[in-house]
């Protein structure tokens, strides 16, 4: 119980979470403009208690066997953190409403489970009645999988204290709350105390955390920038409510690369790897002849994924022509656009064109910018391009083709896929050979269009 109770406000930085005792216009911290939000504080002046705990060591002495890590065994998911799970680790999952980070936090959970891990699952957000819904759904037995439904930091923090778990699972970060704070949960001043207190936790007892937490309508994690400075991993889950994929991305990672996806289907028993992107993607690309569809080689990661590109050009009856790119930056196909019509002479300002991924990614890849071209010329002139043909390459200002990174990865994946010939930018050419293959360089559009018309 708390005796004597303190009552102050104070104005909490939205972006990094600094605290300022009087509201100001510029965060001190970070130098953000009108990002500071008033907050009532709540302080017992009988302190938190401290964990007597202190992880001091010789760095040559740490003895290594005690920070091996542990796998998930789902592989999409052990890539994308950097490999595996380690004791202290806390992993921030994001995701829109809805998406499935519930449904991928239970299936990793039954994965270690199954090794006999001990996990325990809280959950602010449902009832245990529903979680045994979902897990029944999954095929989740939870052997052992400790549910609890807890939304106060202290008790939370008492049973973390008092048990020992591998892995330790919120669900979410914005329905814990603090007693030491008046604010209501999803608050910056409650996301920042219960982060910090947890993150305490899982280093000082070398627990694996996994905090989940939901993201605004820019796409960031709710609550302050600063949840993302401290935790080691930042992962987002996403994808289009319309489609059934669902993709797994590394935003920060203290242990393994950033640019690693993992790829997930989502069905009624709850997601499934896609072991295969490319043949995923390819799923819907016809074997007969349609203008506009150009398919290429992207890298994701160190992972090649083929997915189709579509182009519709259609003449604009009035006003302003429409540009609308699905899954891609619309700013990008206006420059592209007037780079067709400046260099090649194409009467682009007449014509509405609609571009899109197959499947509904969303890509941001420059090596994008040759095949989308393609495509457009395509439309526009109603002459479908052969399918055994995979065209990469990023554009230039002046019509160039310029080189794209881990070329051999792009080719080699077309070749398994069946496609016989790669039309890529002339400088990668000296670097890749392929025997299978038939492989032409071209340095810019203009050549690049002339091997279709
Ligand atoms: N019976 C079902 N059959 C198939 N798919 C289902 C079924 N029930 C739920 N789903 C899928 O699971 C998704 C919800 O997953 P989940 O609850 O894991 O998401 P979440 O990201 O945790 O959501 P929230 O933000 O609400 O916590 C739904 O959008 C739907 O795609
Ligand atoms: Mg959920
Ligand atoms: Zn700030």
């Amino acid at each position: 119980m708390i005796t004597g109770k303190k009552v102050k406000t104070a104005y909490f930085c939205t972006h990094c979470g600094a605290e300022h005792a009087k509201w100001q216009g510029q965060c001190r911290e970070c130098g953000q403009w009108n990002c500071l939000v008033e907050e009532k504080i709540v302080t017992s002046k009988t302190k938190a208690t401290t964990l007597e705990i202190v992880d001091k060591k010789i760095l040559s002495e740490i003895s290594f066997s005690s920070h091996i890590g542990y796998k998930s065994g789902i592989s999409e998911f052990d890539r994308v953190i950097g490999g595996q799970l380690l004791p202290g680790m806390t992993i921030l999952l994001g995701g829109e409403p809805g998406i499935g980070k519930s449904t991928l936090v239970l299936q990793v959970a039954e994965a270690f489970s199954r090794q006999d891990r001990t996990i325990i699952y809280i959950t602010g957000e449902e009832s245990l009645t529903q979680l045994k819904l979902r897990s029944q759904r999954l095929h989740v037995t939870g052997n052992n999988i400790i549910a609890v439904n807890a939304t106060s930091l202290a008790e939370i923090n008492g049973l973390l204290a008092t048990e020992n778990f591998d892995v330790v699972i919120i669900d979410s970060i914005q329905t814990i709350s603090s007693d030491q704070y008046d604010s209501p949960p999803g608050t910056v001043a409650q996301i920042r105390e219960s982060a910090y207190q947890l993150i305490g936790q899982a280093k000082a007892k070398g627990f694996a955390l996994i905090l989940i937490g939901h993201v605004t309508k820019d796409g960031m994690v709710a609550g302050p920038k600063l949840l993302e400075h401290m935790v080691d991993t930042v992962i987002y889950f996403e994808g289009d409510q319309t489609h059934l994929y669902r993709l797994l991305r590394a935003t920060k990672n203290r242990f393994g690369s950033v640019a690693e996806i993992g790829l997930f289907e989502m069905k009624t028993e709850g997601l499934v790897e896609v072991a295969n992107p490319s043949s995923f993607f390819l799923a819907g690309y016809h074997q007969d002849l349609r203008s506009g569809s150009v398919v290429t080689a992207i890298c994701e990661g160190t992972r090649p994924i083929l997915v189709e590109v579509q182009a519709l050009v259609t003449s604009a009856n009035y006003g302003t022509p429409q540009r609308v790119a699905g899954g891609l930056d619309n700013k990008r196909l206006a420059l592209l656009l007037a780079i067709l019509e400046k260099r090649c002479g194409y009467p682009m300002i007449s014509n509405d064109v609609f571009v899109s991924i197959a499947g509904g990614l969303k890509l941001s890849e420059p090596s994008l910018d040759l095949p989308l071209l393609v495509a457009i010329v395509s439309s526009l002139l109603n002459k479908p391009l052969d399918n055994k043909t995979v065209v990469v390459g990023e554009v230039g200002l002046s019509g160039e083709v310029r080189g794209v990174t881990m070329m051999e990865k792009r080719i080699n994946e077309a070749f398994k896929l069946g496609f016989k010939k790669m039309i890529l930018p002339y400088s990668n050419l000296s670097q890749c050979a392929h025997s299978s293959m038939e492989l032409i360089g071209v340095k810019n559009i203009q050549s690049a269009l002339d091997l279709f018309n």
